[in-house]
């Protein structure tokens, strides 16, 4: 698999959605993917419109990190949402894009594929994606959001940079499977607006527990730093914002709405 299996004409392709991908702005190269969405979104860009490229020179993750982002062998995928929610209501918005790539990945490669909250796919405990939900807001409420994702499809092992590569791997390092960037993304697309629309009329819950199905956060030991506030508990479920619901120590639950999480069990 090359760059070949990325491109506009290849996406239009295999699409199946009915409203997201109407517009889809493909770049060989940008600096992320959220960023040019999010100017797309501010100039009046409509609900559904993506931004994928070939590589991304700054690709961002959660936290102010970086997303290594080379050329030919990830998805680097964002999409305008106008949900008419509250900016707080928004968060299960990450939930569901995880839920969406899970069942993308497991349609067409046949291998389970792990939600770890709030953001990360795994593939056997290795980080193969991630979220990056991006909010603009003002005072009248949620302008617009931004949701982004990046998914390391054939990356080798090799191709890692060393510090990664005990933690990160791709669709190819941990199933064996080369898959297209277009189909993944095509199937991808088609999960997401389902689960998007039906949320919309319905409420989150049933995404929700779909997401429980999939994540191997529940039930474990954990550690959650936020803002430098650092708690440690079991987790025992997430509420109906997506929220993570923490037992700690003292028999106290903490609902977490972000944070860096160590499974510690
Ligand atoms: C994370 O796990 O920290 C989230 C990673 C999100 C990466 C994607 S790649 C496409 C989009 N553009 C970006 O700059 N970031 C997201």
């Amino acid at each position: 698999m090359d760059a070949a299996d990325l491109s506009a004409e290849q996406i239009q392709a295999c699409l199946k959605t009915r409203v997201f991908a109407r517009e889809i702005h493909y770049l060989e190269e940008t600096e992320s993917t959220n960023s040019e969405a999010d100017r797309l979104a501010s100039s009046g860009s409509p609900e559904g419109t993506i931004v994928v490229a070939d590589r991304q020179t700054r690709g961002r993750g959660r936290f102010g990190r970086s997303w290594f982002s080379p050329p030919g062998t990830g998805l680097y995928l964002s999409m305008i949402l106008r949900p008419p929610v509250e900016p707080a209501a928004s968060h299960y918005l990450v939930l569901l894009s995880g839920v969406a790539c899970a069942r993308a990945i497991q349609d067409l490669c046949h291998t389970s594929v792990e939600l770890k909250w709030p953001n990360d796919l795994q593939i056997r405990g290795k980080k193969i994606g991630g979220i990056l939900l991006e909010l603009s807001a003002d005072h009248k409420g949620l302008r617009h959001l931004i949701a982004g994702i990046g998914i390391n499809v054939t990356t080798r092992r090799e191709d890692f940079p060393e510090d990664l590569r005990q933690s990160v791997g791709s669709i190819f390092t941990e199933a064996g499977i080369r898959v297209s960037r277009s189909e993944i993304l095509c199937r991808l697309l088609l999960h997401f607006e389902n689960r998007y629309f039906l949320s919309l009329t319905q409420g989150p819950s049933a995404i929700l527990t779909e997401w429980t199905q999939l994540t191997t956060t529940l039930g474990r030991m954990l550690r959650v730093s936020y803002g430098g506030q650092v708690l440690e508990g079991t987790a025992t479920g997430i509420d109906a914002d997506g929220g993570l619901l923490l037992r700690l120590a003292s028999g106290l639950t903490e609902k977490v709405l972000a944070g860096d999480v160590t499974v510690l069990d």
